[in-house]
């Protein structure tokens, strides 16, 4: 009696709430029904537990991308050359592939790098005897993801390190660090993108490396800054990759995300024998969370269509639509 009253009231609660338009999004643009509806568990107690989690959990959930695009005009490591990027060429034409001649386009790119961007560092940058790019298991796609947060320590001194005190700190509001998660670190270094200081920049030393990874057994972690610190000798990343850890740089949008509760799901790339990987990094937070995306909102198949066409763009040396 008492269970069909709530399941009631819980139908009534959907049935309301269907019709709303999501805030956030243009008007006109098409709707699907918001929030997502939520599939009691009475309709699929016959799905696997993992789709009875992506129902009832994920495909609610908010998707925050902590990537930076790669283009051609953004900040590399000083001892890495620039980037170009340029229109494919029909080999045996000698022409561009071109939408109306070839039906399609492509890209070429000349990397001067794997080294670049966002990305995971593979151990085998320093160290041979440990992992490349396409020897690092597909068991690192999907972890919990801690956000330590030093971007008021880092306004008043430009080349802050992380302390164990910090992370200790963050552990007595928000729990001890778990074990095989992920340890981003927000410094804020990254808002000015792609007018970055690389010479001066926040820092996660040696002894805080050390203590993530041998006190608290984390997976890996990640900084905003192309490098983990400003010792001549990469001190914390030669610890690191050096004992077969692997680690993110060049994070973004880490402001968008709160300390705990949220999953972090890596995407790279196989090459072979690569020592760094470009990487997608996305954060999977609650869905009451401000920040993020839904899955479906916006269209995702088809993809929204867009007012302006893709062209190549010799001034800037990529295709935009402006
Ligand atoms: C490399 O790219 C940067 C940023 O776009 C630019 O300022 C610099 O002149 C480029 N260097 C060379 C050698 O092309
Ligand atoms: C900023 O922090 C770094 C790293 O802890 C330290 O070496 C430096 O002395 C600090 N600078 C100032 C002005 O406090």
């Amino acid at each position: 009696m008492r269970a069909a009253a709530s399941m009631a009231l819980a139908l009534a609660a959907l049935a309301s709430a269907g019709g709303h338009e999501r805030p956030d999004l243009p008007a006109g643009r098409a709707q699907t029904p918001w929030p997502p509806r939520i599939i009691r568990s009475a309709e699929n107690k016959h799905q696997p537990a993992l789709w009875s989690l992506y129902d009832t959990c994920l495909s609610r959930a908010k998707y925050i991308d902590l990537t930076h695009t790669i283009r051609p005009d953004m900040p590399i490591w000083r001892g890495f050359g620039n980037i170009t990027f340029r229109q494919a060429v029909n080999k045996e034409t000698g022409r561009a592939f071109a939408y109306d001649t070839d039906g399609f386009v492509a890209n070429a790119y000349t990397l001067t790098t794997d080294q670049m961007g966002t990305q995971l560092d593979a151990p085998a940058h320093f160290n041979p005897y440990y992992a490349a790019a396409d020897e690092i298991p597909a068991t690192f796609a999907l972890r919990k993801l801690v956000v330590i947060d030093v971007s008021a320590q880092v306004k008043s001194n430009a080349s802050y390190a992380l302390t164990v005190a910090d992370i200790t700190a963050w552990e007595s509001v928000h729990g001890v660090v778990p074990p095989g998660s992920v340890v981003f670190v927000r410094s804020d270094w990254s808002k000015p993108w792609p007018v970055v200081n690389t010479d001066v920049f926040p820092q996660v030393p040696l002894d805080t490396v050390k203590f993530l990874h041998l006190q608290r057994r984390i997976l890996f972690h990640g900084h905003e800054p192309l490098d983990t610190d400003m010792t001549p000798h990469f001190d914390a990343e030669s610890w690191i990759l050096s004992h077969g850890y692997a680690q993110a740089e060049g994070l973004t949008n880490l402001h968008q995300v709160p300390p705990t509760g949220c999953l972090l799901s890596t995407g790279f790339p196989k090459f072979v024998g690569g020592t760094g990987n470009y990487v997608r990094y996305v954060a999977v937070c609650p869905h009451d969370w401000t920040y993020g995306l839904v899955p479906g909102h916006p269209p995702e198949a088809p993809l929204p269509h867009f007012d302006a066409p893709l062209v190549w763009n010799p001034q800037k040396g990529y295709r935009s639509r402006s």
